[in-house]
């Protein structure tokens, strides 16, 4: 299949801390329209790998380009220009709590837009539909679930339009149903929109309904041990641990 050019260049990366080296020789692209999951086990790097795509923190080497643009370039207008393009829905959500959700919705618009009132009020009611929280503009994150404060956030996230979405671990602390519906949220926002998403999770029922193609990040290596489809690494992967993870032992219960 002719994908055509990446939309995210990762070119020999190494990440980490001061001294301390998270991730070593990380290279990977990421197509256009693609659902690109981020796995790995607790505390292997993969937060700090979205942290490097959306250049908030520099990497010690290597090079992310991301639409044409080099992330790790010192270059402030540049970095405007990228962050622009993505969006971002944190594990927290992020809303203020002292805001309604139509005036958190209301931010990056109001900030980046030079819109008047009338259109970012419609723009805010649009983007609550499109995440199935129409009529909820005037409600406080403190008065709504779980589930309902994530879908505001990514409310907010996509209030730009932005061409890459970036999700770290959406579904934690969701349960089973709230979390089905949320990726059911996700495909449909990458079917009708084509924009290009990023997302780290390890819900393995998330992982097969949602993505193209999966990286897995591995602590001891520092590096990605599995690359490619997640249903055919489930069946065809030589690597037991890679196995092991797609095909986890179900405890018996009684
Ligand atoms: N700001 C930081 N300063 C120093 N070490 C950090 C920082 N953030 C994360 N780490 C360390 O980097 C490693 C990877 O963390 P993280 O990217 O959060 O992993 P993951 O998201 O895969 O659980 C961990 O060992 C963590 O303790
Ligand atoms: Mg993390």
């Amino acid at each position: 299949m002719e994908k055509g050019d990446p939309i995210i260049k990762v070119e020999n990366l190494v990440a980490g801390y001061g001294d301390t080296v998270i991730l070593e020789h990380i290279s990977f692209n990421v197509y256009p329209g693609e659902i690109f999951v981020i796995l790995g086990g607790s505390g292997c790097g993969k937060s700090t790998l979205l942290k490097h795509l959306i250049g908030l923190i520099k990497p010690l080497s290597g090079v992310i380009t991301i639409d044409g643009e080099i992330v790790t370039e010192e270059d402030e207008e540049s970095f405007k220009r990228i962050i622009r393009k993505i969006g971002v829905l944190y594990q927290s959500s992020a809303l203020l709590g002292s805001m309604t959700l139509g005036e958190n919705i209301a931010l990056p618009i109001k900030e980046y837009s030079g819109l008047d009132p009338e259109s970012v009020e419609r723009i805010v009611r649009m983007k609550l539909k499109l995440v199935g929280l129409e009529g909820f503009e005037n409600h406080l994150p403190s008065e709504i679930s779980g589930g309902m404060k994530k879908r505001a956030g990514l409310a907010r996230a996509i209030a730009l339009n932005p061409a890459i979405l970036m999700f770290d671990e959406p579904s934690a602390g969701l349960d089973p149903v709230t979390s089905a519906g949320l990726d059911e949220l996700i495909l449909d926002l990458n079917k009708n929109s084509g924009t290009t998403m990023v997302i780290v999770t390890h819900e393995l029922s998330s992982i097969f309904t949602i993505a193209d193609r999966i990286i897995m990040l591995d602590r001891k290596t520092k590096g990605i041990i599995a690359e490619g489809d997640p249903r055919y690494l489930r069946d065809h992967s030589p690597d037991p641990y890679v196995k092991e993870f797609f095909n986890p032992v179900k405890e018996k219960r009684g």
